[in-house]
């Protein structure tokens, strides 16, 4: 099924100014300031692109950031500005940051693991002591990681941030105001569709001396989503159930039972048609979930062709 799926785009715009392969986006510079950022549907998990496509996520994973995007423009200006296809979003290009901004609400994913090997810090902030897997945090805590050129990204400390210069005192205060005012839409977006926001992560840019908010936003990519319903029964111990996931981090499981966690010389496991059949529909699944609205799939075949015209289109109407 995935042969018609999107795995990578090279095109070349008037005015193209540059070309950058993400693990998952194809980003194309215009001018100056112009970027138009291509969601295909490659995966990546513990910072590796996976062999195979998962049909619709890229389409999945731009709207869903659009959507967000556009409904969390009031707590902090953002680089998006118009979705000309289902695939593409076209903004303002920033200056990253190189920091990813993680916040965390429970103790779930890559926490939960460094909490279990007995770690209680991560990035600078102390964790409490008997905490079992999914709990809360008394507070929503923010653990930055660097993200590093190559290989795998790493926790950092706020005060690290600071004396390398990463960001100053001032964006960083500035930076931590935005990031829980995120977190709590996100939650309460979340908490309205019956779901669990349990952590994300964000990116920020300075452009014309401003910070803004870059990249994708509440994804699943980004984000561990979960149902509240039976989160809520796990944690209260009314269920012996592990609580339903609707993000990427079901994936990183099955990659670990099968001896995969991105570590050098460890074999990718081969992806069945049945686990990216499974994958594409959760995707699908939490977009539904998510906004309410039923997903409608774009015509996958020649999507890359599909995917030019739409952004020439826009290009020559608009510039
Ligand atoms: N408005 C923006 N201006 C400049 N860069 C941006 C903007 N929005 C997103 N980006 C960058 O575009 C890239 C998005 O692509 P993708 O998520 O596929 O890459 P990634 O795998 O997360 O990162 P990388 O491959 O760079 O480690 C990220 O490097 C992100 O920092
Ligand atoms: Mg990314």
């Amino acid at each position: 099924m995935s042969t018609e799926s999107l795995k990578s785009t090279d095109f070349s715009f008037p005015g193209q100014s540059a070309r950058y392969n993400g693990k998952v986006r194809d980003i194309y510079t215009i001018g100056d300031n112009l970027i138009v950022m291509v969601a295909t549907d490659r995966i990546s998990a513990f910072d590796v692109i996976l062999p195979r496509t998962i049909p619709y996520k890229g389409q999945v994973l731009n709207q869903l950031a659009a959507h967000f995007l556009e409904d969390t423009a009031d707590i902090v200006p953002n680089w998006f500005m118009v979705m000309p296809d289902p695939n593409v979003s076209i903004g303002l290009k920033a200056e990253p940051f190189k920091v990813e901004m993680i916040i965390r609400g429970a103790l779930v994913g890559h926490a939960w693991r460094e909490y279990a090997a007995g770690q209680r810090s991560i990035a600078g902030v102390s964790l409490p002591e008997g905490m079992k897997e999914y709990d809360r945090f008394p507070e929503p805590i923010i653990t930055p990681s660097t993200k590093a050129s190559v290989g795998h990204d790493e926790d950092i400390s706020e005060q690290d941030i600071i004396t390398q210069r990463i960001v100053s005192q001032s964006e960083w205060s500035e930076l931590i105001g935005y990031v829980r005012k995120l977190f709590a839409r996100g939650q309460d977006s979340a908490s309205e569709q019956g779901l669990f926001l349990a952590d994300t992560k964000y990116e920020f840019g300075r452009l014309d001396g401003k910070l803004i908010l870059i990249d994708e936003l509440h994804t699943p990519d980004s984000s561990r989503y979960f149902y509240a319903d039976s989160y809520e029964a796990f944690v209260k111990g009314q269920s012996e159930e592990r609580p339903k996931q609707l993000s990427k981090e079901f994936v990183r499981e099955w990659l670990m039972e099968r001896g995969f966690s991105g570590q050098n010389g460890e074999v990718v496991p081969e992806l069945t048609n049945d686990f990216i059949t499974t994958i594409s529909e959760r995707y699908i699944e939490l977009f539904e979930k998510l906004t309410g609205h039923k997903f409608h799939k774009a015509n996958e075949k020649n999507a890359s062709v599909r995917i030019e015209k739409s952004i020439l289109e826009y290009l020559e109407t608009n510039r």
